[in-house]
Formats: structure tokens, sequence, C-alpha cells
């Protein structure tokens, strides 16, 4: 039996199918191209930052472009920023003037994507800033570009910060109500206290009301963790679980969100991209501990995404549309089998059939306990060509006996040159 997350309010079927989703961080800090965080970085006031609203132009916007793009890397959702920390908002909000209709592009950014990934048979998903660095009763915490500005700080006991929560509900209830039908909604993130500042979290955020409004227009919807209630998913950020994401000592539905870059918002001068090679390793690592991937892109402030980022697309689209069988559907396989060194196991339970990925390519040989006589047929995936399997004794036990029979191995007899993909897997049909 393959793990099973208990069910939570939200309809996660088909998410732990789909496995693979675009993050897309996309505001006014296209525009500096130094991190999405750069107006705290470098401790911006509002009025410094406005060059940026008042220069966003990205005429070369085409979202039937970027929904290909994912699309033909085989992944089935995207989550796109409707507001970061900033406060920028990309649609049409009423609730502010701060918004992508009101900069000399002058039109709404989200409702055209949302139309563009539906039209690929993607899933629609918002990520919402809890955080807001230009509302005027957001009030200090250790994150807020103002927070070393004493002038600022001084009249900081004036905001309400209820009247800005009363803006996140009124912000994410026009998300949930003109958008159609949403899939996840991804708020980020509660905020810690020190010695100097409130922290922000349920309660700042009145998270338990948020919810309900949430599911009051969209009962379906998944939502992530980080309104401090535990809804429907974990994101663990930036890194790999070492193995299927537990809470209370029960595994849950995760989803690792990592990036192609180092930043998540259009970085100019960064170099450390990762190569195809590692970032389809992590869509694999996430798979065998059950979990999903959702990797992020940063457009740039003409509208368009970065060449390195529909290249490293390209590349997992290759490898996707030979393998995407060992994604779709799959999850952790069952603890009887154990992947051999430098291998990672996923498993179809529908059509119990165990996905063997070979991260490094071994000199014709691949042993695997516990399946002897259980394997009906196994070839691999990319050409379909069979992979001969033979009846082993461990070198341990030569010479032990017939009792030893009940440890041999299955041995998989793999050709000397690896096949050409970026990483092989041979297909096992379970008996
Ligand atoms: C963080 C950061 C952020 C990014 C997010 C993605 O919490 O604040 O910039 O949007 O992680 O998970």
């Amino acid at each position: 039996m393959s793990l099973q997350p208990a069910p939570t309010p939200g309809n996660t079927n088909w998410f732990v199918h789909d496995r693979f989703g675009l993050f897309i961080h996309w505001g006014l800090y296209a525009l500096p191209a130094r991190h999405e965080w750069v107006k705290t970085n470098e401790r911006m006031s509002n009025e410094q930052y406005e060059k940026y609203f008042k220069h966003f132009d990205p005429d070369l916007y085409n979202p039937e472009e970027w929904a290909k793009a994912a699309a033909g890397a085989g992944m089935k959702y995207f989550v796109v920023t409707t507001k970061h920390h900033e406060g920028f908002c990309l649609w049409d909000s009423d609730l502010t003037d701060y918004k992508s209709t009101n900069t000399p592009y002058g039109k709404d950014l989200l409702q055209p994507m949302v139309s563009a990934f539906r039209h690929q048979n993607m899933k629609v998903g918002f990520y919402h800033s809890l955080l807001d660095w230009h509302h005027p009763d957001y009030t200090l915490d250790i994150h807020h570009p103002m927070r070393d500005d004493a002038a600022y700080a001084a009249e900081d006991a004036n905001r309400k910060l209820e009247a800005y929560t009363e803006y996140l509900h009124g912000q994410s209830r026009e998300l949930m109500t003109r958008f159609g039908k949403v899939d996840i909604l991804w708020y980020d993130f509660s905020i810690q206290a020190n010695s100097r500042f409130a922290g922000k979290g349920k309660d700042a955020w009145q998270s338990e009301r948020l919810i309900d409004l949430v599911r009051t227009h969209q009962p379906h919807i998944i939502l992530n963790d980080r309104l401090e209630i535990e809804q429907d998913i974990k994101t663990p950020e930036q890194f790999q679980p070492r193995s299927w994401v537990h809470v209370d000592g029960k595994p849950v539905v995760w989803e690792a969100c990592q990036t192609f870059s180092g930043s998540w918002g259009y970085h100019r001068d960064e170099e450390s991209w990762k190569s195809v090679d590692v970032l389809i390793n992590m869509l694999i690592d996430s798979v065998s501990k059950g979990g999903n991937l959702l990797l992020n892109v940063g457009p740039t402030g003409r509208g368009e995404f970065d060449y390195r980022a529909l290249q490293s697309l390209k590349g997992i689209g290759e490898w996707m549309k030979r393998h995407s069988r060992s994604i779709y559907g799959c999850t952790q396989a069952p603890a009887e089998f154990v992947a051999p060194p430098d291998c990672r196991f996923t498993y179809n339970p529908e059509k119990k059939r165990l996905y063997l990925h070979i991260l490094s390519w071994p000199f014709r040989h691949i042993h695997l306990e516990n399946m002897v006589g259980r394997v009906e047929y196994a070839q691999l995936l990319n050409d379909a060509s069979e992979v001969k399997m033979v009846t082993s004794i461990p070198e341990e036990s030569y010479g032990a006996g017939q009792e030893q029979r009940a440890k041999s191995l299955l041995t998989l007899d793999l050709p000397v040159k690896k096949p050409n993909v970026t990483v092989p897997v041979v297909e096992l049909f379970l008996k």
C-alpha cells in the first residue's frame, strides 16, 4: 500500500495526480530586476518606489505564449502573484489605485492570463501576499521597508491594521468572485515577532474568517498553510524534503516550490540557474516522496519569460514527452520497494507500475530487492525497448545454499550506453 494523506476541506484529487505546476512572480519589481524584495532590501519609501509604477509597460506580454511554454513542459496548473509584498495588483481591483490599469500599460494583466492558461487546460492558482508594503494602514514589522525610518515609525500607532485586514478580505473576495473557478489560493506569509515589532499571524489576518470567505465562494479550492491554520497543502520552499512531509506524524499533501534561479522575481544579474538535469531530478524527487513541484519563473518588465527559463522549460518538455507516465498519477512506492543506489522509484497504484528513475547510469546491471517473481515485464520508457530480467544470487551469499532463494535479486540487464535522455526510466509492470 502506498501512503494516503487524510482528506482535507479542499479538493486535492487532481493536484496529487497532476504533480507539476508553474509559479509566476510578476510585479513592478521586474523593473529594478534585482529581487522581488528589492523595496525592503534597499529600504525604499513608496515615493522612491513610484518610478517603477510610472514606467511599468510590459508591451510584449502575451500570456498565450506563457501558457504554451508551461503546457509544453508538461505543467498542469499555474499559480500567479496577484499581488506580491510590494502591494501592486495585477487585476483591476475596485479597492485600490495601485494596479496595472493605472500604469502606462493600462490594462488588466490577470484576466487574459487566466484565460490563456485555461485554454491550455491548465488549472488556475492565485498567490496572494498577506504582506503589503504600500498600503497606508499596514503596520511595521521585521520585513517592512520603512522599519528603520524613525519618522515613519512615529506614525505607526495611527495605522489601523484592521483596515488593512478588511482590504485583504475585500481583495480576496474580488479574486474569488471575478475569475470563474479558482483551483488554488496560495497566501504568503505569516510573520515572526522580534524585540522591536509584533508578528502578524492568524489574528492579524483574521484567518478563520478569511478561510470561510474563500470557501464560501470556492468550496473546492486548495489552500496552503501560510495563514497559520493548516488547510490542504504544505509548501516547503527552496529545498527538497528528505521524505514525505508529515504533520503531527501523519502524511500530508505537499508541494515543493522552487526557482529556476535563486530569485522569484526577474533578476537580471543572477547567475545561479539550475540545469535541466537538476530541475528534472527535483520533479522526480518530489513525486518519489509523494509530493508536487511548483517551479517558478519571473517574467521581465517587457512581459516575456527569460530565455534561460524558456530553454529549461523546453528541456523539461523533451523529457516529459516520453516520461510523464512516471509522473502523472504517480506517488511514492510502497515501503517494501526500496530504490537501489542512485535511483528513485515512483509508483502508479492504479496501473500497478513501478518506475525506476536512474539518476546515474550504471554499468549494465541494477539489482532490485524484494522483486523476484513480482514483475511481469520491464521496458525503457523512452523507446519501449525491453529490459531483460534475470534472477541472481547476491555475491555475499555465494555457496550459502537453497535457503538463500528468498534473498535473490531481480537483476535488470541494461545497455552499456545510456539512452539519449536526461534521466532514463525503466517501467516495471507488476503482476
Ligand atoms: C517567500 C518570499 C517570496 C516568495 C515566496 C514563494 O515567502 O517572501 O518572495 O514569493 O516565498 O514561496
